[in-house]
């Protein structure tokens, strides 16, 4: 634990920041990428700590979880753990998100904002279960993630402690290959061009940085690695089926699936239709304004599926209420306060109006669009004789209409003729 570097020492800002004197085994979210791999190593010869990695599959599309820990084992971790939360995170996180019909700043579903709150506390639970008194992660000082996972760690273990060295330590990337390389790191072949920074789970992928951050250049075609470009998507459109039970998706084309599984089955056909790019301009919590470009097949069907039946269900007083609750919803989530109390408060009223979002909704894909063309639902409050314009059978009177008309208008009216009472008389008093 001696010989700190100046630079690791003077770091500390907040009290749940690990003084390096009492960091003695570290538990690291540890992704196999270069950061993490060079923060491995780092960690264990600046600290003099052991460290213990945590490695969690959400889902990430092409991950080898082995060859993950076998690389963390190979730079020197004492013990190595890979938890496949993606049955967690679909029930716990993807499935609220669906009853708020998650969006932030009108596009993004949210999927690194809902995956890390569940990341941080899987890290808390292995951290104890591990005997570790600090836990490390590869977040930079510019994002949002550093607040998502450290406002964890402090809310549900105030005895542990964080470091965060990428934001510290002032290395750049060439400095990074530098070390790796000296330190005998493994790394992945294509070191020489900067990468797009990913992160992916099973509600989404987006890409940053390299041109990404030029706004007005238009998306190249390599940053699509999950979506068809949509011009090259099939010239057939195919209709897709989703069928919910209580606002959670439970059926394709009325095959019954897990959560996870639908999902996953969801996103293969929107991923050939090119359906759920978004382009995407973004204000960070910690104050930036950013592009990102999200790939997100799933949620770019089944959020308008679900809002569709949830439409359908609801009242016009619902309907008109629900989008402000899930703004804030989003935006807390968004903002990293998972652990809020407001945000079960929300939860608890997503999951009322739920109760009756039962139903199907047929959505239409097409070169990179995705349209409801069919509806059905127990509960939905329609009657389609009363809607037609066929007769009514006198359930409907539409000589009731001009009473209602005359009273819902009435102080709307009063007060125009008041405004256009004071017109005239200023323009009179003008002339
Ligand atoms: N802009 C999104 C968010 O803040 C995605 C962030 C992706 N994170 C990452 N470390 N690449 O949630």
């Amino acid at each position: 634990m001696a010989e700190i570097s100046e630079r690791t020492a003077h770091t500390r800002t907040a009290s749940y920041e690990a003084d390096p004197s009492e960091v003695g085994r570290v538990l690291l979210l540890y992704s196999g990428g270069l950061d993490t791999s060079v923060m491995l190593k780092w960690i264990a010869d600046e600290y003099k700590a052991e460290v213990v990695t945590l490695t969690v599959n959400l889902g990430q599309p092409g991950e080898d979880y082995e060859g993950i820990e076998a690389k963390a084992r190979q730079i020197g971790a004492v013990e190595c753990h890979t938890l496949d939360a993606r049955e967690q995170f679909a029930r716990e996180f993807v499935a609220p998100a669906i009853k708020a019909n998650a969006l932030y700043g009108g596009g993004y579903p949210l999927f690194t904002a809902l995956g890390r709150p569940l990341i941080a506390k899987l890290a808390v639970d292995v951290a104890r279960a591990s005997g570790c008194d600090t836990i490390a992660h590869g977040c930079t000082g510019k994002g949002n993630d550093q607040v998502r996972i450290e406002a964890t760690i402090a809310t549900l273990a105030p005895e542990l402690k964080v470091i965060a060295p990428v934001r510290g330590w002032q290395m750049g990337r060439d400095e990074e290959i530098e070390y790796a390389r000296r330190h005998g790191i493994p790394m992945k072949g294509g070191t020489e061009i900067a990468p797009y920074s990913i992160d992916d789970n099973l509600w989404g992928r987006s890409s940053e940085g390299r041109w990404i951050e030029d706004l007005d250049h238009a998306p190249e075609d390599d940053v699509f690695q999950l979506v068809t470009p949509p011009e090259r998507a099939p010239e057939e459109s195919q209709v897709v089926n989703v069928t919910f039970e209580r606002g959670v998706p439970v059926a394709v084309d009325g095959e019954r699936l897990g959560l996870v599984e639908l999902l996953e089955r969801v996103a293969d056909i929107g991923c050939r239709h090119g359906v759920g790019i978004v382009d995407h301009i973004e204000d960070r919590i910690v104050g930036l304004k950013v592009r990102d470009i999200y790939e997100v097949p799933a949620a770019a069907i089944i959020l308008l599926c679900h809002q569709e039946l949830e439409k359908l269900v609801g009242t016009i007083h619902q309907n008109q209420f629900k989008p402000g609750l899930e703004r804030q919803w989003a935006y807390l989530v968004y903002a990293g306060l998972w652990w809020e109390p407001l945000r079960g408060d929300l939860d608890a009223f997503m999951e009322r109006v739920n109760e009756q979002v039962t139903g199907t909704i047929g959505v239409k894909l097409y070169k990179g669009s995705a349209r409801v063309v069919t509806r059905s639902s127990p509960n939905a409050v329609y009657d389609r004789s009363l809607a037609s314009f066929d007769e009514s059978g006198g359930l409907f009177s539409q000589q009731a209409s001009p009473g209602f008309i005359e009273l819902w208008s009435l102080q709307s009216r009063m007060a125009y003729q008041l405004r256009a009472r004071d017109r005239d008389s200023d323009s009179a008093g003008g002339t």
